[in-house]
């Protein structure tokens, strides 16, 4: 049996799958304190609740933890936690992500992004670690003093899981050189370059001190993708891991899913949550000056282009209090009404947006006639602009070469009959809905067995899991959709 764990924003998931079949054998899960930073003590303790809740995992060989990506954990010399974590949707070093974007250009702002997409495959914004360094150094000069070495909250569980932390609270004390991580979470950091050395890939050390004003700190070691960390700790968390139990690199939780959907090039998933995530594997990373797109690292040797946009599930939320319906009535509403909606549009940056970059932006709702003010036109409206936000996404890729032969899509609102539709109709190439899952947990789970094979151990062999299909819809292409949607988004 394999481990796979997902520490994520809200919670810590755990699933225990066969190392050799991929089939599901137990599952379970701890809620801790979500918001923009919070001490990861609160994750090490939902980590031994959810291993509990999982029914314990001492019959496990192998573990991996996928996580959020890019939230800072700085630690003192002795292993501890200098401050509560910044996290990726902590904005308050949006400031300093503008003064290093501009440093690093010598003042030029456009020259600066694409000095940044070039080192790292990312224009820096507030959620990229770098940026919470420069705050640091800016805001809490005492604490950026004392910081010794940098992790991301999947490095620090997986450090605690081998039995490291501070003396008086880990068997194994502070080892600070025990860290270890992965190439598609340290890709997020804004001093890694998955593709620099050769393609194997190394850390610019540069660009930490250009941020923290030195570089003598630890960071994690980069494992290979079946590359052990080590093995577990016996007594750790209470958890009831088996001791010995190899520890596997993990990843950040977008790679991680991308692993448990099986995501090969030519695949995109849509992930419809608060925020909606498009991302594709690609063979090479492309360095989008725009900042449009994130050229992070997959978990394996691939790239993981990523455009992210702010105003997905939470529009249909807003549509289903408007018209006070569920999502079945809702999806059943959108449905009535024609393709294009009768010329009704939504330009759904009720958030403002990140992909077009436009942070203050409002939404927009354009072309009421009487012919149009119905319901039903109304629901399709607010299904087809938040997919039409989201196709903005993947011609972003689109335009940084990546192929698009199908779209993934998933999140809570993947299973509404209306978005399906309208997902056929605007992105323009077939949809696949997968079975839900945990998909992130399951991909550390996969990468564990891949530890496990690599250390030879036969029940490991064929460690090559596919997500179930729930159901496969052809491309419906109706162009009017997006051109009417593009001429209203172009107004605004
Ligand atoms: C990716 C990002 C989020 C977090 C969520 O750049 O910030 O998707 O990884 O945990």
């Amino acid at each position: 049996l394999v481990a796979g764990v997902d520490t994520s924003t809200q919670s810590c998931k755990i699933v225990v799958r066969d190392a050799a079949t991929g089939a599901l054998v137990r599952s379970g899960a701890a809620k801790h304190p979500d918001g923009t930073e919070i001490h990861p003590d609160h994750w090490w303790t939902a980590f031994g609740e959810a291993a509990r809740a999982a029914g314990g995992l001492d019959d496990v060989a192998a573990i991996a933890v996928g996580g959020q990506q890019h939230g800072l954990v700085a630690l003192d010399a002795e292993g501890r936690v200098i401050r509560d974590a910044l996290l990726w949707n902590d904005t308050r070093s949006a400031p300093a992500a503008e003064d290093l974007i501009r440093e690093l250009g010598d003042g030029d702002r456009t020259a600066g992004a694409q000095a940044w997409a070039d080192a790292t495959g990312s224009v820096l914004v507030a959620s990229l670690t770098v940026t919470k360094l420069r705050w640091l150094r800016d805001a809490e000069p005492e604490n950026a003093t004392r910081v010794a070495a940098v992790a991301l909250p999947h490095d620090w569980l997986t450090w605690r899981i081998a039995g490291y932390g501070p003396a008086d609270s880990s068997p194994l004390g502070p080892d600070l050189d025990a860290l270890v991580t992965d190439r598609s979470d340290a890709s997020g950091t804004g001093y890694y370059d998955a593709q620099g050395a050769d393609g194997a890939g190394e850390y610019r050390r540069d660009l930490l001190r250009l941020a923290l004003g030195r570089d003598d700190v630890v960071l994690p070691r980069v494992l290979g993708p079946a590359e052990s960390g080590g093995t577990a700790h016996p007594s750790v968390a209470g958890a009831e891991v088996d001791g010995g139990a190899l520890i596997g690199p993990g990843a950040g939780d977008n790679a991680g899913a991308a692993l448990g959907l099986g995501m090969e090039p030519g695949d995109i998933a849509i992930s419809l949550g608060t925020s909606g995530v498009v991302s594709a594997v690609a063979p090479t990373r492309t360095a989008d000056g725009s900042g449009a797109i994130n050229g992070f690292a997959d978990a394996t040797g691939n790239a993981l282009m990523l455009a992210v946009t702010l105003n997905a599930a939470r529009v249909l939320d807003a549509a289903r209090t408007l018209l006070d319906v569920d999502v079945v009535e809702l999806a059943r509403l959108a449905q009535a009404a024609p393709p294009g909606a009768d010329g009704l549009v939504l330009v759904p940056y009720l958030e403002g947006e990140r992909t077009p970059n436009r942070p203050d932006a409002t939404g927009t709702l354009h072309g009421i006639r009487l012919a149009n003010s119905t319901r039903e036109h109304l629901a399709r409206a607010y299904v087809e602009g938040m997919l039409c936000g989201l196709a903005d996404g993947l011609d972003a890729l689109r335009a940084q070469g990546v192929p698009v032969e199908r779209v993934m899509l998933i999140g809570g609102a993947a299973r509404s009959a209306a978005v399906q539709e309208v997902a056929t109709q605007v992105f323009g190439v077939p949809i696949t809905v997968p079975e839900p899952g945990e998909y992130v947990a399951d991909g550390a789970a996969r990468q564990a067995a891949w530890v496990l094979a690599a250390a030879g151990d036969p029940a490991a062999d064929a460690p090559d899991w596919a997500t179930a299909v729930d159901s496969t819809l052809d491309a419906d292409p109706r162009p009017v959709v997006r051109e009417q949607y593009a001429a209203v988004r172009d107004l605004v």
